[in-house]
Parts: structure tokens; sequence; C-alpha cells
């Protein structure tokens, strides 16, 4: 691998692209023998969605990651859609000869013969290399249905019940299934035609446990996906239900209207969680696709096409309005910090700005201010004189916004050119922003964890300043702290060395 691989323009330099080629959904993310997997959607032979195979990477951190070859590649039963892997602990698939491996399993994708119709079924594989290579189960598919929308299954294990559980999603609705062996899967429920938001057929879903920070009690949260509808400006999103689950079916706490989304901006999604991380640690950790449909195929990148979020620790929290899911960043990114600019107790006004240059298009900013007097206080990504990315907080309506309108090439699709917004209260009159700037994308941690909005930008003259201002009055820059991130390229030699070799 070379470097100059990954030094096209909008190349993210810390976040996960393929080397080549299209890239969608995260899959299969398991923790392993000391590794951390990511497979993908993904189509090794162009730059847009195509036949569908899982790429594959390990990492030790989650943030410098090894490309390996393709995982699974289209067969006979058709191309290899979204899924998941486990770790087989127990050998109760019987396919590791008493000891331990890893089971994928993913939606299969083809034309049904008898009717013309697009099919979809799940199907197994498994490997006794830790990932390195796959085999299919020769009786697949395991699980087969008359549903044309019946995908993307995420399996867990609940040991209350001595069970795999299945979640899938079927066009309105996730279907539950459960098995003893991984191989066959009985039906135990189904959830949702009636609940949370509509606006696109379901797909994605995940389903775990979480505790509520500052509790001991803990909740079940249930993530699902929508795809994009013409209808909605908004395209591809994610949303989540909080309930309880009993190894056979999840109840919903919220009333069937409400709805609950994930991340408030444009390029979040598909996103799910690591299976199998060890208890000690801990976590539920999630990535997700930073892309929308709406547009994914026609982004201005040049060799490769797609990218996944930064890694997120999700946790609940009791809010004011209910429970409410909580995002962090991973602190292992916290390793690629280098020269650190700090300031305090500035004040920024229209015409009194204060300007960060920053290097090679990517930085790490945790901003905390005081909206004072002022009816908006706005972070400005950009280079001066060309396109420009607002964040923005609006005192009034105490909305956090980002403007992407003229944010640098807009044109590729009608509706990339927009505003969007999340409700976000100060904490004892401050407002914290945390951000990570990396070449086409920004992803805005608000408060501790409360909201996160991720966006792509493409500034065609690149990001080279990071300016503050306040508009209409008077802010209290309170501190502002500015970090230089490595690119996860950079002395690779040296990661190996200190990680131990991967592979
Ligand atoms: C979500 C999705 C999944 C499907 C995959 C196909 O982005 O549409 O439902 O399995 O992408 O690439």
């Amino acid at each position: 691998m070379t470097k100059s691989k990954f030094d096209e323009k909008f190349r993210p330099q810390f976040h996960f692209t393929p080397e080549a080629h299209w890239l969608n959904d995260p899959n299969g993310m398991v923790f392993y023998e000391g590794e951390y997997h990511l497979f993908y959607q993904h189509y090794p032979e162009g730059t847009t969605w195509g036949p569908m195979h899982w790429g594959h990477a390990v990492s030790r951190d989650m943030v410098h990651w090894e490309h390996l070859e393709v995982a699974l590649a289209p067969d006979g039963n058709g191309f290899i859609f979204s899924g998941c892997v486990v770790v087989d602990w127990t050998d109760s698939s019987g396919l590791f000869n008493g000891g331990t491996g890893l089971v994928a399993v993913f939606t299969q994708h083809d034309t049904d013969p008898d009717n013309g119709q697009p099919r979809q079924r799940q199907s197994i594989a498994y490997s006794l290399d830790k990932g390195r290579s796959w085999i299919k189960y020769p009786g697949n598919p395991v699980l087969t249905e008359q549903i044309a929308d019946f995908r993307d299954p995420k399996v867990f294990r609940h040991e209350e019940t001595a069970s795999w559980v299945m979640v899938l999603a079927a066009g309105d609705h996730v279907r539950l299934y459960r098995s003893t062996d991984l191989i066959s899967w009985s039906f135990a429920s189904i959830f949702g035609a009636e609940e949370g938001s509509h606006d696109g057929v379901w797909e994605c879903p995940d389903l775990f446990e979480l505790s509520v920070e500052g509790y001991l009690s803990k909740k079940w949260v249930l993530i699902v996906s929508i795809g994009d509808d013409p209808d909605y400006p908004e395209g591809s999103r994610t949303q989540y239900f909080v309930g309880s689950f009993n190894g056979y079916s999840f109840v919903n706490d919220n009333v069937p209207d409400c709805v609950l989304w994930l991340d408030h901006g444009r390029d979040n999604y598909a996103g799910v969680t690591f299976s199998d991380v060890p208890a000690e640690d801990g976590r539920r950790l999630l990535i997700g696709w930073m892309s929308n449909w709406k547009y994914a195929n026609q982004t201005p990148t040049e060799n490769w096409r797609g990218a996944m979020t930064i890694p997120r620790v999700l946790s609940l929290r009791n809010e004011a309005e209910g429970i409410r899911l909580v995002q962090r960043p991973a602190l292992e990114l916290q390793r690629l910090r280098s020269g650190k600019r700090h300031w305090n107790n500035i004040l920024i006004a229209a015409e009194h700005s204060h300007a960060i240059e920053i290097t090679d298009n990517r930085a790490e900013v945790v901003a905390l201010f005081e909206p004072g007097d002022a009816d908006q206080v706005c972070i400005k990504l950009g280079t001066a004189g060309h396109g420009q990315t607002i964040i923005g907080y609006d005192a009034g309506n105490q909305t956090l916004f980002i403007d992407r309108s003229a944010s640098g090439i807009i044109d590729f699709h009608p509706q990339f050119a927009c505003r969007h917004e999340m409700k976000l209260q100060p904490d004892k009159g401050l407002i914290r922003l945390h951000l990570f700037i990396d070449c086409s994308s920004v992803e805005v941690f608000a408060g501790d964890g409360n909201g996160v909005m991720t966006d792509l930008i493409f500034p065609d003259a690149g990001c080279g300043t990071v300016e503050l201002f306040a508009a209409n009055g008077h802010a209290k820059l309170v501190s502002l702290e500015v970090f230089n991130l490595h690119s996860i390229y950079e002395g690779m030699g040296q990661m190996a060395a200190t990680n131990g070799t991967i592979g």
C-alpha cells in the first residue's frame, strides 16, 4: 500500500475508506482475538453501487486499518448484501470442531427464477482462520420467507434464553428469529409497522442492551435505518427506539409516533455496532456509512467513493423528555492528536472573529462558548473567498445547524446544498461543540454527546481555516482547543511496531 494511493483530493485521512472503488454499509463488525474487523458493502469493479461483495479490513485500534482481500463474493445465491459476524464461542454451530470461530450471517440478493422478481434470503459463512478466508455454508440460504424486502440480519447472543437472536428488516417492520445453532432459525416476533418513522424502507437494524448513565437500570435500543424517498429532502437516515426485550419480542417505551434520530446530519446511514467487544471493555461501539443514498453515487471523488464515520461510543441518558441515546467519539482517536493550540476567554462578534489556520484540511476542534447577547455563534470552515460551511448555534431557537449550501462543490445533486438543524439547549449557559474535520466531512458532537450532526462537504479550495464569530451581538469563547491530527497513513510501519503485527 503506498501513501500516494490515499493522497487523492477529498480522501479522508482518519476515516476508513476502501483502497479503491465503491463502499456503502459497514458489515460484520466484530472484535476477535485482538482485532476489530470491519467488513463493508463493496463493489470492487467500480465507483458506483454494483454487484455487492464484502470488503474487509482489520485494526487493533479502530483507527488504523489494514486492508484485506474481499471476504465474500457473489455466488449462485446472488449478491452479498449487508449482515453481521458473531463469534461462536461454544461451537454451537458445530462448524468449529469444538473450538471457536467467526460466523457471518448476511443477505443474498438475486432474481427469483419462478417469477422474475427480486428475492432476498439469508445465508451464512464461517471462518477458521480469524476472518482471512471464508467458507460458505453448503445449505445456504438458511432463512427464506415470501417477503420482498427481507434483509440485513444482525445476530447477537441472548444468554438469558440460551439462544441466538436475529433482527432483520422486512420493508416496514423488523422481524426477530431465534436459533440455537446459527443455522436453523425460527420466527419469534415482529415490531414496528406502526411505530417510528416510515419515510423510507426499513434497513440495517441492530438491537442491544445499554446502561442508563447514573442508574443501575438498563434498556434495550433498537436501531433502524430508513432508506431514501424522493419525497423527503433528508434522504436516508437512521432512527432508534428505546424499550425492553425478553429474548423474543421488543416493546417500545415511547408512544408509536415518537421518532428519535440517531444523527441530525445528512450523512450517517446504516450504522450498526460491534459484536463481541470484551466485557472488560464494555463499550457499545457504532460506525456508520458516511453518505446518503440520495446522492451517494454522485459525490465528487475519483478512485474511491464512500467512507465510514469515526467510531462512536453509545450510552443512554435520562433526559427531561425521556431516555435518549448519547454518542461520544471513541477515545482511540486521541492517539492521532498532535500540536494542541488553545485559547481562553475571547470575546467574539461579527466584526471581531477568531480565525485559526489548520493544516492538511483536517483538525479536531473543541469549542466552549457562552452565546451572550448574540443571535448566533458560528464556526466557518473552508478557505476565505471560496466555499465555506457554517456550523452555527442559533440562541433564539436553541438550535444547532449546519449550512453547507455554499460549502464548495454542491452541484452533483440538487438537494446536497442545504441547511439542517437539531435542538440544543445550553448547559449552565454554555454550549460545547466537538468537531472532527477531515477533508470532505465534518462530525459535530454537541454538548456531552447529546446530539451529533455528520455531514459530507466538498470544499474545492480545501479547508484551511476555522473561523469563529457571533452575529448580532457578542459571545464569549470560554475555551477553544484545536488539535492537528496525524493521517492514519503516516508511519504505518511504526504503528505496526507499537501494536504488534496484524495478521
Ligand atoms: C442499506 C442497504 C441495505 C442492503 C445494502 C445493499 O444501505 O440498502 O439494506 O443490504 O445497502 O448494498
